[in-house]
């Protein structure tokens, strides 16, 4: 693919020369966000700072045309190859910017969320445009809930830095995904950019490949070039 770079990155190739690098932690465990044992975000986490936001600019914000200028939702499905008849789950679904865009084209989806606003808002969304090949589906903060190999991809979007203890939480997801599938994410690179989440919210590529790895993961494609403010780390 032209313009393309890849970086194919196998079992004990630690600390990749990546350009995004940038000052991360050495973390393994999660670092913090997301977590909610009394319901509410912890303080200083990823979810505390989303929600912020009022429920209604956030879905402005993940819908926006803005977004879409950045976030070349075309380019992400296409280099996602065929996926007509897949099922993929969406970690982190959201509003479901990726979830319906997926369905449309073909993939059996679904859109797991802890979040029971943006779960409700998407079941509308679903009902209301007689969506098919959707469902949602409310899971808890440290699982994906999935059966063992139900996913032929896992597509984690925006997400992977609001989820704690990644590395524990990535085996499930792989118990969950069938032996040829793939783990998906697309995440901000740990630079400044126009739009994301602060800096120190997000994480280092080779910070996720090592979590990845901890969790059984064994090869690694990272994309730097798709996206202007994301990587897309595909893994096996
Ligand atoms: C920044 S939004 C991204 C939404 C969507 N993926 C997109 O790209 O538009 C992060 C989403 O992750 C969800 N989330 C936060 N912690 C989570 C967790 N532990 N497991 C699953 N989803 C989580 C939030 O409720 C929210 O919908």
């Amino acid at each position: 693919m032209k313009n393309i770079a890849f970086i194919i990155l196998v079992v004990l190739c630690l600390g990749c020369n990546d350009k995004h690098r940038g000052p991360g932690k050495d973390q393994v465990k999660g670092n913090g966000h997301g977590h909610h044992k009394d319901g509410q975000p912890k303080h200083g986490s990823a979810n505390a700072y989303m929600h912020q936001s009022s429920f209604e600019d956030l879905i402005e914000r993940f819908e926006s045309p803005e977004r879409d200028s950045y976030q070349h939702p075309q380019k992400v499905l296409e280099y996602l190859g065929d996926i007509q008849g897949q099922t993929i789950v969406d970690i982190g679904a959201g509003s479901g910017y990726f979830s319906v865009k997926l369905a449309e084209k073909g993939a059996i989806v679904i859109a797991a969320d802890v979040d029971d606003k943006f779960q409700e808002f998407l079941k509308n969304r679903i009902e209301k445009n007689s969506l098919r090949n959707i469902e949602t589906r409310k899971i808890p903060y440290d699982s994906p809930n999935l059966k063992e190999k139900e996913a032929d991809m896992v597509l984690i979007v925006n997400t992977y830095h609001h989820i704690e203890n990644r590395s524990d939480y990535f085996a499930k997801v792989k118990k969950g995904t069938k032996p040829n599938g793939e783990l998906v994410i697309i995440d901000f690179f740990k630079s400044e950019t126009p739009v994301g989440p602060p800096l120190d919210h997000k994480l280092p590529i080779d910070i996720v490949v090592n979590e990845l790895k901890k969790a059984g993961y064994t090869s690694f494609t990272v994309n730097v070039d798709l996206l202007p403010y994301q990587y897309i780390i595909k893994a096996k």
